[in-house]
């Protein structure tokens, strides 16, 4: 144990000694020092605290620990990894790992994807996919067509292209005026409309006819691509509306503009298929993932290319770069091993469809929550689910925040807050008793929140 690991079991005032030069992301800094929660160790469905407390993870890490944590094949494929390739360029390069990969990926999405694109993060994997949408428009002969639009409470991670085509405002406020060109299409959610729906709500279809409006104004001939969660995550699991994304899909085809999913969380099984298009059988011209491409344990992001898209840009002379874009860690030897380790366990495990099995379960535990307190919405579709509670006058984010902390220090249960919604998502290896326990556990913590 040292200094830090020990600070969990200190009082605030000392426990903050030795953190302060962590400038930690998406966090209230000081709120956290004074109060650390901290995690030592993980395995299967639980992290352990540095004094042992077992808690069980309904949040997979953050959205990627698909496979459970420390899984022994995965993690010996990484030590191998390390042991005997730590690093190998792949600008100009390639190590095998590589390729099999790629190949495993595009086996695994099906046709009609043919190629994959590696880097280190959805940041880099929606950054990615926004300048193969631009450049692939320039090649063949329309590069008048830049502008993309995006959804308001979308998150595609925090590079300068995911905050503009993001409509999460307080990760947009800060920083200037982002890329030009670039519009919003209105958020999928309705609270009045579609509270408590389970699985995809009924209302909300029409809201993808905003963008014929988007394309009015702008005109068709100026838009490359539109990018869309086919479920928005980090805002509170906005799962969308029965007929929207095959509405998007129709008019994005008819004018011409790309279609980029974001599956960054709905990549690898999230909601019940490897891919959420294939849950929504709607397809998109790319799709960025990352995640659980390797169950969180080593960064890795992918976008996947739709037929056509590769070919476009081997023109040219045969010794010319066809894309000047990429990333010193793209294809990391230990991110591939890591990733190859965890599509087996995804299949011999049956991992990646599972979600499907337990959805009803799921849904059913979470919506038993219908009569608490506060609780003013349910969300839930696959291994997704939000409860949204009621902001607490005068000081919104409150009560999620303090369900947050009670159920990791009361009822050893790790659940992520956003605003006041309380956002799960546990590891695809959950079990039927672990579900109803993360129920449980969530019922007596909002019981006891004002
Ligand atoms: C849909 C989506 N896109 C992009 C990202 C950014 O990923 P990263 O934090 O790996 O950069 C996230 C992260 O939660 C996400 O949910």
């Amino acid at each position: 144990m040292n200094d830090l690991t020990r600070g969990a079991a200190l009082a605030p005032e000392q426990a903050s000694a030795g953190m302060d030069a962590f400038w930690m992301p998406f966090t209230a800094n000081r709120q956290f020092k004074a109060a650390p929660r901290l995690l030592a160790r993980a395995e299967g469905m639980h992290y352990y605290t540095p004094e042992g407390r077992q808690v069980l993870d309904a949040q997979a890490g953050l959205w990627c620990v698909n496979a459970g944590h420390c899984r022994k094949p995965i993690v010996d494929a990484i030590a191998q990894a390390a042991a005997s390739l730590d690093f190998a360029p792949t600008f100009q390069m390639g190590h095998p790992m590589a390729f099999e990969l790629a190949e495993r990926l595009v086996a695994l999405a099906g046709k009609p994807f043919d190629h994959v694109f590696f880097c280190n993060s959805g940041s880099e994997a929606v950054d990615s996919a926004l300048k193969i949408a631009l450049a692939w428009h320039r090649l063949r002969g329309e590069g008048q067509r830049t502008r993309l639009i995006g959804r308001e409470r979308g998150y595609h991670g925090v590079g300068f292209g995911g905050i503009s085509v993001g409509g999460i405002v307080g990760n947009r406020k800060m920083f200037g005026p982002l890329l030009p060109g670039v519009d919003h299409l209105p958020a999928t959610f309705n609270l009045k409309e579609q509270a408590f729906s389970r699985g995809q709500p009924q209302w909300g279809a029409h809201l993808a006819d905003e963008l014929e409006r988007i394309i009015a104004l702008h005109d068709a001939s100026t838009i490359a691509a539109v990018i869309v969660e086919p479920v928005a995550g980090s805002a509170g699991v906005l799962v969308p509306p029965v007929g929207y994304l095959e509405r998007l899909r129709e008019i994005t085809s008819k004018h011409g503009i790309l279609l980029i999913f974001d599956e960054v969380i709905t990549g690898f099984g999230r909601i019940g298929k490897p891919f959420g298009w294939q849950r929504f059988g709607v397809i998109p011209d790319l799709v960025t993932t990352a995640k659980g491409i390797n169950s969180g344990t080593v960064p890795l992001g992918a976008v996947f290319a739709r037929e056509g898209i590769y070919d476009a840009f081997m023109q040219g002379p045969q010794g010319a770069i066809e894309l000047a874009h990429g990333y010193t860690y793209s294809a990391h030897p230990l991110a591939c091993a890591a990733a190859l380790a965890t599509l087996d366990v995804y299949r011999d495990e049956g991992l990646l469809t599972r979600a499907a099995e337990l959805e009803t379960c799921w849904e059913d535990a979470l919506h038993s929550l219908k009569d608490v307190r506060n609780v003013i919405d349910i969300r839930n579709i696959g291994l997704m689910g939000a409860v949204e509670l009621a902001p607490r006058p005068g000081a919104p984010g409150a009560r999620a925040y303090e369900a947050h902390v009670k159920a990791f220090f009361e009822e050893d249960l790790l659940v992520r807050y956003t605003g006041d919604i309380v956002a799960l998502s546990p590891p695809l290896i959950v079990s039927r008793e672990q579900i109803d326990r993360i129920a449980a556990g969530l019922r007596s913590v909002l019981e006891r929140i004002d």
